[in-house]
């Protein structure tokens, strides 16, 4: 089998959860040794939530160690921010001038913000382009995304064939790749985990943080098996092994919490030791970081010339 080129994207907005982990981090981590694999943090993007110096670095550095801990090996991969390929932002500029509005005024990600209530900010609105341009300059062949970005995915080819039809041949059409089992990881509340609805287990969460993460998780008292308890515990055990114990305890809520954090501990806290280990060395770290972004500009860039000359503004 020809090797394959992988590359998905999160945002440095806060921290990563289990929900990011099972969605997306995990299926990356695992393709590394077969394939070509691009971790990147998308601090432009979270650009169009967050404006605050501080924690951006913060998140920046706290993602990139956690990537680290969880087995990333920059030998193998690369991992970069956006910011250091500015190919990112100038591609994407190219494809808001072959974009109808209307197209990107159906985006779901887009109706959901107004509809919140959300800041509307412009690179709210433009964020699938920009997003396409993080994928299409890498001729990637698979994003593992969660179900919240297949429209986004769609969005990147749909951009890819406009262009390709206006310009001639460039960009390869990308797939998504989303495991059904873990497309959409609820959150403590049961609505989909997330870091904007405040309903999240921390991947790296202290033993205090899952204890209490999982003491909140809403459980209503209808039926023997707490249902949002359930979702969450299926991502740790095999789901046969847990019906049974769960049809066992059925109404005993208390320990199957305990049961949950437990088993959340286990296999978390090998997780938080290694994280603890990377911390010590920022700018061993930082320095993954920036070397990532060197031999990404290396392929945005020579992607780019294709570009301009498509276009044609490559007139020297
Ligand atoms: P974000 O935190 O929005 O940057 O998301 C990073 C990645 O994690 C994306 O691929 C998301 O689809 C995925 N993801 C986020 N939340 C969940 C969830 N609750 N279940 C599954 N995947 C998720
Ligand atoms: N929109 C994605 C999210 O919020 C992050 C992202 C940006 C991304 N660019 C990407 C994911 C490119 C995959 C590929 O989760």
């Amino acid at each position: 089998m020809s090797k394959k080129v992988l590359l998905s994207g999160i945002q440095p907005s806060g921290k990563p959860h289990i929900g990011n982990y099972f969605g997306m981090m995990k299926q990356l981590i695992s393709q590394q040794n077969d394939n070509d694999v691009y971790f990147m943090i998308v601090d432009y993007h979270a650009m169009t939530s967050l404006k605050n110096s501080k924690i951006m670095k913060e998140n920046i550095i706290a993602v990139l160690i956690d990537y680290l801990a969880l087995g990333l090996d920059p030998k193998k991969s690369i991992v970069f921010k956006q910011s250091d390929v500015s190919e990112h932002t100038e591609l994407a500029w190219i494809f808001d001038t072959i974009t109808p509005m209307a197209y990107l005024e159906r985006s779901v990600a887009y109706k959901d913000a107004r509809d919140n209530g959300k800041d509307m900010n412009v690179g709210l609105f433009n964020y699938p382009l920009l997003m396409a341009a993080d994928i299409l300059l890498y001729d990637v062949d698979i994003v593992p995304v969660g179900q919240d970005q297949k429209q986004h995915i769609e969005i990147a080819r749909d951009t890819a064939e406009k262009f390709n039809n206006t310009f001639g041949q460039t960009f390869k059409l990308p797939k998504e790749m989303i495991m059904e089992e873990v497309a959409v990881v609820p959150g403590t509340d049961g609505r989909k985990m997330s870091k904007s609805y405040g309903n999240t287990i921390p991947l790296f969460a202290e033993y205090e943080e899952i204890k209490s993460s999982v003491m909140s998780i809403v459980t209503d008292s209808s039926g023997g098996i707490p249902e949002n308890v359930f979702a969450i515990h299926k991502l740790l055990r095999p789901e046969e092994e847990l019906k049974k114990i769960y049809e066992e305890k059925a109404g005993k809520y208390k320990e199957l919490k305990e049961l949950l954090i437990e088993d959340l501990e286990k296999f978390i806290a090998p997780l938080r030791e290694k994280r603890k280990e990377y911390e010590k060395d920022i700018d061993g770290a930082l320095a993954i970081l920036n070397a990532g972004g060197e031999r990404a500009k290396a392929v945005a860039s020579a992607k780019m010339k294709e570009v301009r000359e498509k276009i044609g503004v490559d007139v020297y």
